[in-house]
């Protein structure tokens, strides 16, 4: 028997999107292209041009979120409608547009929580060399300053920089630029030294300019299990779990280099160069919160060593790799996966959740959680999506054991809000509680349709978690 405490009473019941995956619009009112416009894309799957086309329809997308009983929204902005030279002078249409969909949220009484950056650096610093130049740190922080100067009084929470990790560890799953190829290993980790320290400058800055906010980072963060009890599998299981997770996330909080990671870096020849300041910079970023994207967990065995350690699936299927002298990618048969091969663990968050918060003390914000499926539009005019409704009906019991557990947990922003275009599949696999009609290069009427999760999630939301 286990006795359940209730959700708090101020709890965000949520959903998110992204600018580049909802938005469309992507040339329209002085935005200019980001890197994620730029990448190589394939021809059969849907591209970010038009995408949701909220960027024009997002009156009635609020509505819906306000049937939908939403209490908060997560989207992101993106910085080439802000400041379309990366830089410099701001675009007055872009505020515009977020200045317009905030204030039809709080029309609505639904929260904004605020994303600056989520994959999709404007494509003008990229060729100025990216976050591997240590100017992008400034312009991140003056694209920051205008946000928090024009919207400071109106959103409370923010976060800095969605999946870093992802961006450092898997690149690729964002997309591949087009024609190049990723960068090495060492240039990664440079950058993402830099994107720490821009980081922690904005949490600094925020906390100055916007007295009432609270910001923190949203790091893709899960456990892992060791295949077996043999020791080197625990070991390989925490190597990897604190490389992928915490290592990111320890220097967001705490404002230092985990000791683990960073010297895991110095061997491999791929520690970043540090400016003398840079860790006083990193020390002034105070997190109020800290956000996680939870999908699932990954199952680690001890490496062999060799070659066969990298077991990178291909297709649809997750790319899971190892690396020799660190760990190696395991079966978990006590868990189901999804079609796309990504496994399915809502205990999984139960766990994370314990772990993020026995680590960092910090309030937690689910920021992503969710499945993604092809969402067929049936005959009658229907999606019935049940397994969304299993997956979250799951993943929000663990929440609430999580919660009786001691966690602090402050919502759920699951992932998506509505449709959205999927970094790979495009429209193929959707994540949405409201369906929209569009194929992968036929967009039809983009007419929204509320899913049958769509009605779960509602009174969900209305008897506030107790009606799963
Ligand atoms: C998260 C990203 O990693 O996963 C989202 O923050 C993304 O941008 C989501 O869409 C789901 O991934 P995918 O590849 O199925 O779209």
């Amino acid at each position: 028997y286990q006795r359940l405490d209730d959700f708090p009473a101020d709890f965000l019941w949520g959903a998110s999107t992204s600018a580049y995956q909802v938005e469309g619009a992507w040339d329209e009112d002085g935005k200019s292209p980001s890197i994620v416009d730029m990448l190589d894309h394939p021809e059969e799957t849907a591209d970010f041009k038009v995408a949701s086309d909220h960027y024009h329809r997002f009156r009635e997308d609020v509505e819906l979120f306000a049937e939908l009983g939403l209490k908060a929204y997560r989207f992101s902005v993106a910085w080439t409608r802000v400041l379309p030279n990366g830089t410099g002078e701001v675009n007055a249409a872009g505020l515009a547009f977020y200045r317009q969909l905030i204030d039809e949220l709080q029309r609505h009484g639904i929260e904004p929580v605020v994303t600056l950056y989520h994959f999709d650096l404007p494509y003008v610093l990229e060729q100025q060399g990216g976050w591997s130049n240590r100017a992008t740190i400034d312009a991140f922080v003056e694209y920051a300053a205008v946000l928090f100067d024009a919207f400071g009084d109106r959103v409370k929470y923010w976060l800095t920089i969605n999946e870093q990790n992802t961006m450092i560890l898997h690149p690729g799953a964002i997309g591949m630029p087009k024609g190049g190829e990723l960068p090495s290993k060492q240039v990664l980790y440079q950058q993402s030294h830099h994107m720490l320290v821009a980081q922690a400058r904005v949490m600094a800055l925020c906390h100055q300019r916007c007295p009432a906010g609270k910001i923190g980072p949203a790091i893709n963060t899960t456990s892992m299990y060791q295949e077996t009890c043999h020791p080197l599998d625990a070991i390989a299981a925490h190597n990897w779990e604190t490389l992928r997770c915490w290592s990111f996330l320890d220097v967001a909080v705490h404002g230092r280099y985990n000791a683990l990671a960073w010297r895991y870096l110095q061997d491999r020849g791929l520690a970043p160069q540090m400016e003398p300041g840079d860790a006083a910079l990193l020390l002034q970023g105070k997190p109020d919160y800290v956000a996680i994207n939870y999908y699932s967990t990954a199952t680690i065995a001890a490496s062999r060593g060799d070659a066969s350690d990298i077991s990178a699936r291909a297709g649809d299927q997750q790319i899971m790799l190892g690396e020799p002298g660190v760990y190696r990618a395991a079966e978990n048969p006590f868990v189901g996966k999804t079609r796309y091969g990504w496994v399915i663990d809502p205990v999984g968050l139960r766990l994370t959740l314990r772990k993020t918060y026995e680590r960092y003390h910090l309030p937690i914000l689910i920021t992503e959680n969710g499945i993604g499926a092809p969402d067929e539009l049936q005959a009658d005019g229907t999606i019935n999506d049940d397994y969304r409704i299993e997956f979250m009906r799951r993943h929000v019991e663990q929440m609430q054991l999580a919660i009786n557990d001691g966690v602090e947990l402050m919502g759920y922003c699951p992932w998506a809000a509505i449709d959205v275009v999927s970094t790979h599949q495009g429209y193929a696999k959707r994540y949405g509680f409201i369906y929209v009609n569009r194929g992968e290069q036929d967009l039809k009427d983009l007419r929204r349709i509320k899913k049958r999760s769509f009605d779960w999630y509602q009174r969900l939301i209305a008897t506030h978690g107790r009606q799963r």
